[in-house]
């Protein structure tokens, strides 16, 4: 299948680094609205460029366009695509509004076009590892997951020394503005719903701690950088989703259940070992197993190298997929309309800044005193 990007920036590196391993993707040629980023990275790459969107669209080459542009593009360019025929892998979002994601949705359908979003993990050694446990029973009933994406206070590391391979810097005006929601949470509720079966209510809450993130500049949108959500399946487990930039870094889940917990330290790596605590029955009193078994994951591909500065993914997975997809003609794992479920969910929790009812509490109380021997 002959793929196109559109955005050259910081993602379509790790996109690079491994094409290669599928000899199904070959890349015609590169787009971006900044002609000097394009230049820049077909130079690098030594790959085609097309000047325009339009251009790119109208080549009869191209049949999947990958859709790499910041989220708030999303939407117009894949829109476009489909509209000159073209399937889809966009980045995620599919788009920032549920409306429109529905819509691409309902195009890509009306014409028989595949359209995926990112990310892809659920298809990484990892994710299918936790499937087959759970589908084995492992830990018995499921009834509870805690899940979180944790990333640390972003704002004070040296972010703006942070290069992509072909020397991008990390656009972190963007990812400020869009939100650690929007950019992470997808990275579970793309798991959880294969897992599980489709989400039948979320309860959220989020919230902007950290207004002024920036020194030297002001963000023009105050998104959430901190956000939890209680998503309840129609399976009945019911998942606790916590984003944030601001608590300190952990990427784990469990997945408790009533003979034990499966889990994982980060879902970022795609050959994160996976284990499992199981309950044990001591003295009469039933204890989680201090020690935690490894499970051995389903195939170890050792190609860990290959991951390296892309935090351990395989980007283009999800891309040969979609074209392995359109080949055989079968749906894809990421169906538009599984993505379109988990856009939904991460557009909840997000949003939820503006449209969660709060309970206003009506009572309060006069300061309390610490004991004077801890002042
Ligand atoms: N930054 C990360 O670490 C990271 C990791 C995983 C996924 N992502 C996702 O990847 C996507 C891209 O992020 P990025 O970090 O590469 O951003 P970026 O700003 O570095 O790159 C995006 C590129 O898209 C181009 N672009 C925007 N709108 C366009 C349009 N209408 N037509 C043509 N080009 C357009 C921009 O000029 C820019 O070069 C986002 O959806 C983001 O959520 C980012």
């Amino acid at each position: 299948m002959r793929v196109a990007i559109v955005g050259c920036g910081f993602v379509a590196d790790f996109y690079m680094r491994t094409l290669h391993l599928y000899p199904n993707l070959e890349l015609v040629g590169v787009m971006d609205r900044d002609s000097d980023r394009a230049s820049k990275f077909a130079t690098f790459y030594s790959v085609p460029i097309y000047n325009t969107l339009e251009e790119l669209l109208s080549d009869p080459q191209v049949d999947i366009v990958l859709n790499l542009t910041n989220p708030r593009s999303h939407y117009s360019v894949s829109k476009a695509c489909l509209e000159a025929g073209k399937h889809v892998y966009s980045e995620k979002p599919i788009s920032m509004d549920f409306l429109e994601a529905k819509e691409l949705v309902e195009i890509a359908e009306k014409r028989g076009l595949h359209l995926s979003s990112a990310p892809c993990s659920l298809l990484g050694e990892t994710a299918q590892t936790i499937w087959k446990a759970l589908r084995e029973q492992q830990v018995g009933k499921v009834r509870l997951v805690y899940a979180e994406m944790d990333d640390g206070l972003i704002h004070k590391v040296p972010y703006k020394k942070w290069r992509s391979k072909s020397g991008t810097p990390w656009p972190y005006k963007d990812e400020f503005e869009v939100g650690c929601t929007l950019e992470h949470a997808g990275y579970y509720l793309t798991w959880l719903p294969a897992f599980f079966g489709p989400a039948e209510t979320v309860t959220a809450f989020s919230a902007c701690l950290i207004p002024d993130k920036l020194t030297d500049d002001v963000l023009d949108v105050q998104a959430p950088d901190f956000s939890v959500a209680c998503i309840k399946f129609a399976s009945g487990v019911v998942a606790r989703l916590t984003c944030s930039i601001i608590a300190p870094h952990n990427h784990e889940i469990r997945i408790i259940g009533d003979d034990g917990i499966i889990g994982i330290k980060d879902c970022w790596y795609y050959e994160e070992p996976v284990y499992i605590q199981r309950r044990i029955t001591i003295r009469r009193k039933t204890i989680e197993n201090p020690f935690k078994q490894n499970y051995r994951l389903v195939r170890k591909v050792g190609k860990k190298g290959e991951y390296q500065g892309s935090k351990h993914m395989d980007y283009c997975r999800g891309v040969a997929e979609l074209a392995n997809a359109i080949t055989n003609q079968h749906p894809s794992r990421l169906s538009a309309r599984y993505c379109l479920h988990t856009n939904e969910i991460v557009l909840a929790i997000q949003n939820a800044l503006d449209t969660g009812v709060a309970y206003k509490v009506t009572t309060s109380f006069d300061p309390i005193e610490p004991m004077p021997w801890a002042k």
